[in-house]
């Protein structure tokens, strides 16, 4: 089998790439470890910023995002029994965010891979990559019972963080940076309708909550745990009281709680893997970088590497010119960083540290009260949370 690009990975950066790359006619297979129905099985955050939306509009995937997203111009911050709203709307010149879930964009996603008719091969075991450093990539993997070799141009590692992908680079040129934090988020996904119209995010003295949403009738809670905590020892009960204690008395008494649909607990982390190019391999989203999940950037940033990509691919093969896929890991590290460093700021201002001390802690609690009083820092936050520009 040959094709142009072979596309490692079923998940947004994966799907996304081969639609782009569909529309401008080069041809993709995506290869795939898990069934279907298991990668929308994942729950993920839900908030797209405007380049993201752009992307699914541009693919003519926009309609059921625009009917059943929920626009918002604002976030609240909880901080002291009180919320605050930052007007990002107002602040950042009338961008806005998107809620609608990963999940859903993904089965968008899927459903147009399926009506353009292009290949995608689920369940693939043993996914390997061949001489991408040579003349003649290709990846191969076994299915019911067989093998199959896919030859191939370019290979896309769209793979996530515990692919195959970057660990098929070779060490010597693979630099990586990580930081991991000491807490995880318990989420909780329910049939009730959310506690606010809008996100709020609280720092409180017992730990940071986020509550968020995927529709009017379906919420999203999160409470900062420790990572020895276990989804078993967080009855619904416990959850939604510790939820509570977190909000305000307002947001507190306004909760409503129901069964929990979902429960689980993710660690936090920080990672970049550099550079993003080997030969004819790309790596894009979770494959080369993971963001604590405060503020959101996963999904944006996975969206933003593969337009860089499908850009360059159509350089490549539009115009004969390299100077896309040359300039690639660059371009996507540059970007990259800069969400790496808001996720990574907004984390250490909005939960507990074990080791911050008294000091550490006043400093936060001062950099809260200066971001809610001051234009300029509330600025700051609405720009980076709306989405960074894309280079030209
Ligand atoms: N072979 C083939 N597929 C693989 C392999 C492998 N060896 N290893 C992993 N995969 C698949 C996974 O099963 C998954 O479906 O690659 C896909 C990677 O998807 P994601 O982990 O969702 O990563 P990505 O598409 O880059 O999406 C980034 O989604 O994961 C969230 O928080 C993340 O929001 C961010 C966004
Ligand atoms: C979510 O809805 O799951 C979500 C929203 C915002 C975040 C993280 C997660 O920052």
């Amino acid at each position: 089998m040959r094709t142009q690009v072979a596309i490692i990975g079923a998940g947004p950066s994966g799907l996304l790439l081969g639609q782009l790359l569909h529309q401008a006619g080069i041809a993709a297979v995506v290869i795939e470890q898990r069934s279907g129905d298991y990668v929308l099985g994942r729950i993920r955050a839900g908030v797209l910023e405007q380049g993201t939306v752009d992307l699914m509009d541009q693919l003519g995937l926009g309609e059921r995002m625009h009917a059943e997203g929920l626009v918002h111009g604002g976030i609240n911050l909880g901080f002291r029994n009180t919320r605050q709203r930052i007007d990002m709307h107002a602040l950042t010149g009338g961008k806005q965010v998107m809620v609608y879930g990963q999940t859903e964009v993904t089965r968008d996603l899927m459903a147009a891979r399926v009506a353009c008719g292009a290949k995608t091969v689920y369940e693939a075991r043993d996914v390997a990559l061949h001489d991408f450093n040579g003349k003649n990539p290709r990846v191969t993997w076994n299915k019911d019972g067989a093998a199959h070799e896919l030859h191939c141009d370019f290979i896309a590692g769209c793979d996530g963080y515990h692919g195959v992908s970057r660990a098929s680079a070779p060490p010597a040129l693979l630099k990586t940076y990580e930081k991991v934090y000491p807490f995880g988020w318990l989420g909780v996904l329910s049939e009730t309708p959310p506690v606010a119209h809008e996100l709020i995010y609280s720092n409180h003295e017992r730990g940071f909550a986020l509550c968020s949403m995927r529709s009017n009738t379906r919420s999203r809670y999160y409470v900062q745990c420790s990572l020895d905590d276990k989804v078993e020892y967080w009855s619904d009960t416990a959850f939604w009281d510790e939820l509570r204690r977190r909000l305000d008395p307002e947001a507190a008494d306004t909760l409503v709680t129901g069964p929990s649909i979902e429960k689980s607990i993710a660690p936090l982390r920080s990672f970049v893997a550099e550079p993003m190019r080997f030969g004819s391999l790309f790596l894009a989203g979770d494959a080369a970088h993971i963001v604590p999940p405060t503020g959101a950037k996963g999904l944006n940033l996975a969206a933003s590497d593969v337009r860089y990509l499908a850009s360059a691919l159509m350089q490549f093969y539009g115009d004969k010119s390299a100077a896309g896929i040359d300039t690639y890991s660059e371009r996507c590290l540059r970007r990259v960083w800069k969400a790496v460093r808001f996720s990574w700021w907004f984390t250490s201002l909005m939960h507990r540290f074990p080791d911050s001390g008294e000091f550490g802690q006043k400093l936060q609690e001062a950099e809260i009260g200066y971001l809610l009083e001051s234009k300029a820092a509330s600025t700051a936050l609405a720009e980076n949370y709306v989405g960074l520009p894309m280079e030209a």
